[in-house]
Parts: C-alpha cells; structure tokens; sequence
C-alpha cells in the first residue's frame, strides 16, 4: 500500500481553505461554525470520491463507510478558535489517504471518521463522547459555549443521516501531530502512544460586587478578578506536594462582568482544566480546587458557585494496534521513533470505550499548537500516513 504524498499534501492544503486565518497556516473553525460545515461536506465528497458511504449522527461526526467489517482510522476536522492548519485534520486526511491506498493497492477495508466538536467549544471530545455513550445526547444538548449559545441549537445545522453502530468497526486509528516538544527535540520522526492522559474541566464563578471603580476604597471592594487571582496564587502552593512535573492545569478562559477599566468587576467566570496520567491525582486536585476556591470566596466575601464537571480518564493504547504501529515505525525510521505518552486528549480516549485503539504522532516544529503558528515538515506528514499505512496493512493481514 503506497501513500500518494502529493494528493495527501494538497488535500490538507484544500482543508486548510476553510477558515484559513491568521499567520502562516492557521485556521478558525470552531464545531458547527461556518467554516467547520463547509469543510465537512468537502471531506464528504473526498469519502464519496474515495468510494465510502458517507454517513452522519446527530452529534455531526462524519463517517466515511467501507462495505462490511473495517478499521476505522481519523480523527477531527474542527479547531480551536485560533487553531493550526493539522491539529485533528491530519489523521482525517492521513484516513482517506489510507483508505484510497488500500482501495488502490488491494488493502483492507478501511473507513473514515472526523468527529465533531473535538475541540470542546461545548465540552471535552464532545463528538466522540456521546458517540461512545460517555455522555448522553440530552446532556451534551444543554452543555453551552462560552457565548451562552447551547449545543442543542448549535447542532440544529447538522445534515443528520442516522446513527452509526459501532460493531462495524475492528479497531481505531487516530493519526496526530504531538503537538508538544519531544520529537522536535529529540530529532524523531514518528511517537507511538502509550496512554493518553486524564482530564478534568469546569467553570468557576466568583461574584462580588460591581462598583466605582474611582471612589471604592480597597479595603471596601468585592472585586471579582482580585478574588481569581488569589486563588490562582493559592493553588499553585496547595498543589505543590500532589503534582508532578508532567501534571498540568490552566485557567484558559476568563470572562469578568462588566468588564470595563473604570468598573471594579462584580462577576468573574473562568475555566478550570487539569490533566494527568493518573486519575487519584486528578481526585485530590480536585477537592484542593474545590476547597482553595471556597476559602478564597470566604475570605473576600463572594458568592461561589461551581459548573458541571467534565472529564476522561486516562486510557492505556491497544497492545496488538500498537504493536503494528511500532513494526512499521521500526522498518521506515529505524530508531528514529519512541513510544510515548500522550498530554493533549483525543477522541480515542472515548472510542476506546467501544473497541480496541492506537495513536501515531509525528514531530511539532517548535512543540507549538493550538496557535496559528503550528507546522510540520511536510516530509514528516508523509512519512508519518505512510507509517499508518503499512500498519493498516499488516492489520488487515493478520485478521484475512
Ligand atoms: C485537545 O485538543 C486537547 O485540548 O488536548
Ligand atoms: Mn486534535
Ligand atoms: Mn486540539
């Protein structure tokens, strides 16, 4: 099975099109956006073109089927708000190039899938988790972006077909870039993925009192940002002898009201995000949030109220997929590979609630994502497909 390296190339350059942006090669196409639409029927007809039935749920993940029994290989083709160009749409691409190779040179059956709303507008993976029954649709529906919009009505653009059962599929395979700094680093081609981590998430409000901001005297303000700032002061200490040095947390989003200079600000929502290997750490972070946000509330008279928790465990990859993988990254870049975990969170991690699941990287230049600025070396995203490739192949040997 040989990868076509010019048809990959210029299929991630046309993905790219939909809501291109920004420096170099960024994209904003946030789930249900525009853009994000508009790009999934582009990546449908690339499905129809490439022979597979296209399919669509009511969550808006798009399958691309293969008659009878098959892999399932992609990933997600929405972004962050300010996103790059193959954060998710790489392992879309890097399917359909897969699955037009195995058509070409008599492979295995592979299908396609790009999720929807991987990047969380709503949620974590939210695609994926109501797909893999983590979260109900009518939960999913009530969940709401950061601009108050729900995603019951966010989804009403969805072109829906019907559901898709997942006893289809033998395994997945999610191709990705790393999207951190190991393999840039190191000078590695390929990562082969161990586990990805856990998460949790959840917003936080503070509400004080909204006021002058010329005739308040300090000692008298309930000033809601103040009180975000301390708690984000007192945390780092608290968390100091649970964390380690891969645990991560990020307040990545904060929205005070009113928001203006001369107004000491009342309200202020904010996210909470965590992540780690290991799920009791990510318990006991929690109750140190949970306490450090009240007595921060306490001692600066506000009213706190918590949101709903989000959250996936960390998942360990598939023994006998990863294997696979680990032979062809062997055999195209002798020593030139490692096997790692994975930081950033992904749909396998709930598609691996359904059936067996793997996960491929290649390089970052610079470790940079989730910023317009992220790259690869095009030599390194062929490389990388053509990887998956043989994989896939070997696969599809092992179970005819
Ligand atoms: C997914 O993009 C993540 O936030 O890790
Ligand atoms: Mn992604
Ligand atoms: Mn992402």
């Amino acid at each position: 099975m040989r990868v076509n390296g010019a048809r990959l190339l210029a299929d991630l350059h046309a993905l790219r099109e939909f809501g291109a942006a920004g420096v170099g090669k960024g994209v904003v196409r946030p789930a249900y956006s525009e853009a994000d639409m508009a790009a999934r029927a582009w990546i449908a007809q690339q499905m129809r073109d490439a022979g597979l039935r296209v399919e669509v749920d009511a969550m808006g993940n798009l399958f691309g089927l293969a008659e009878g029994p098959s892999v399932l290989v992609g990933s997600h083709s929405d972004s962050q708000p300010e996103g790059g160009w193959l954060d998710g749409a790489l392992g879309v691409i890097a399917g359909l190039e897969v699955a037009r190779a195995a058509r070409d040179g008599g492979g295995p059956a592979v299908s396609v899938v790009s999720f929807q709303d991987e990047e969380g507008r709503f949620g974590v993976t939210t695609g994926s988790a109501v797909w893999s029954g983590h979260l109900s649709q009518e939960a999913a529906d009530k969940l709401r972006d950061h601009s108050g919009v729900a995603l019951g009505d966010a989804r009403k653009v969805v072109p829906v077909t019907g559901q898709i059962d997942p006893a289809r599929f033998t395994g997945f395979i999610e191709m990705h870039i790393e999207q951190g700094p190991v393999l840039d680093t190191s000078g590695e081609r390929i990562g082969v993925v161990s586990d990805i981590v856990g998460i949790r998430d959840m917003k936080i409000t503070f509400e004080g009192q909204q006021n002058h901001a010329g005739t308040t005297p300090m000692s008298l303000r309930r000033d809601a940002f103040q009180a975000v700032s301390a708690f984000n002061h007192a945390l780092e200490e608290r968390f100091a002898n649970v964390v380690t040095p891969s645990t991560v947390w990020t307040i990545g989003h904060l929205s005070l009201h009113p928001n203006a200079s001369s107004i000491v600000p009342g309200r202020a929502v904010f996210s909470m995000q965590w992540r780690d290997g290991d799920s009791d750490r990510l318990n006991r972070m929690e109750q140190i949030i949970r306490s450090v946000a009240q007595e921060t509330a306490q001692a600066r008279g506000m009213a706190l109220s918590f949101g709903e928790m989000l959250g996936l465990e960390p998942v360990a990859m598939d023994a006998g997929l990863r294997g696979a993988l680990e032979q062809s990254a062997q055999k195209h870049v002798p020593g030139a590979w490692r096997l790692m975990p994975s930081g950033a969170l992904h749909d396998a991690t709930n598609v691996s609630r359904l059936m067996s699941v793997a996960m491929l990287f290649v390089p970052s230049i610079d470790g940079i994502s989730h910023a317009f600025e992220e790259d690869t070396a095009e030599a390194d995203l062929v490389m990388g497909v053509q990887v998956l490739a043989d994989a896939v192949a070997t696969l599809g040997a092992r179970s005819s």
